[in-house]
């Protein structure tokens, strides 16, 4: 089976869903190639009308897959990253988020490029580059503030703590809790399906490209910082510490 599943039905929903539960959906090389494949198709076929996102299992994505992603950013971010760091926001069709369990690093600034987000009770949101001794990433430094507001941005951004759905609602980060975020993704994906396809188009051009040249600068100047904190010893420390499922130290640097 697919670590990426995208499944277009006849109404037009273009389901993409990460299909990796038992590793919390985190997101491989391979992963990032399969769904930025699928965005960048859903922009050249006219019967995808509007892409939900989705992951199996109890998590939305622990984020990037922090043994594969270190094995692979020597020379910088991977060629797989780059691409879904830009097919996201180039994509030219409204896309829905569901939300549930654990949405961790780009688990959560992923839902910045979405147009609408809906989470269960039990999502956790959590950007916790700082704690692996990284920046932020994929344009998360402008984006979250802006959505969110500097003081709630700058919170989750420095001190890496998760909150849970009810927070995000109040912070403006998702549309709403539901029981169910794939079934409400679900019935407001059929409402913008049905409606009149270059009308959504266009309002979705008219909502994101004021400010995507500066966005897609940023999130290129994000990512050359991001490959290179990747190199420090602190960011190896931190990883290597989640795959020996220890504490990291960090008491040796400076
Ligand atoms: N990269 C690689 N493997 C990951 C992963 C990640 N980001 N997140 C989870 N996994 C793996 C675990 O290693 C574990 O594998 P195992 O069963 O072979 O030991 C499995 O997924 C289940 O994760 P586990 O940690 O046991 O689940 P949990 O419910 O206790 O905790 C998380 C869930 C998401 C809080 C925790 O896994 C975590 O903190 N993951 C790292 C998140 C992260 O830092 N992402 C990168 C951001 S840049």
């Amino acid at each position: 089976m697919s670590t990426v599943i995208s499944t277009l039905t006849d109404d037009g929903i273009l389901h993409i869903e990460f299909n990796r539960p038992e590793k919390k959906n985190a997101i491989t090389v391979d992963m990032y190639a399969q769904a930025s494949e699928a965005f960048e198709q859903a922009n050249t076929n006219p019967k995808v009308r509007v892409i939900i996102i989705s992951g199996r299992g109890d998590s939305f994505t622990a984020g990037n897959d922090l043994m594969d992603f270190i094995s692979h950013t020597s020379d910088g971010l991977n060629n797989g990253v780059v691409r879904f760091l830009n097919a996201v926001p180039n994509c030219t069709k409204p896309i829905i988020a569901a939300v549930q369990g654990h949405a961790v690093g780009i688990g959560t600034t992923l839902l910045l490029h979405c147009d609408m987000v809906y989470a269960d009770t039990t999502a956790k949101f959590q950007l916790p580059f700082v704690k692996l001794a990284l920046c932020p990433e994929f344009g998360s430094s402008f984006l979250l503030p802006r959505l969110i507001g500097q003081r709630h941005a700058a919170a989750l951004l420095y001190t890496g703590a998760a909150i849970n759905a009810e927070t995000a609602f109040q912070y403006g980060l998702i549309n709403q809790v539901t029981d169910d975020a794939l079934a409400t993704a679900r019935e407001q994906a059929q409402i913008i399906a049905a409606l009149p396809a270059a009308a959504i188009r266009l309002t979705k051009d008219l909502l994101t490209n004021t400010d995507k040249a500066q966005l897609m600068s940023i999130i290129e100047a994000e990512g050359k910082e991001f490959a290179e904190c990747m190199k420090s010893p602190e960011a190896k420390e931190a990883m290597t510490a989640f795959m020996e499922k220890r504490q990291p130290d960090f008491s040796q640097f400076d």
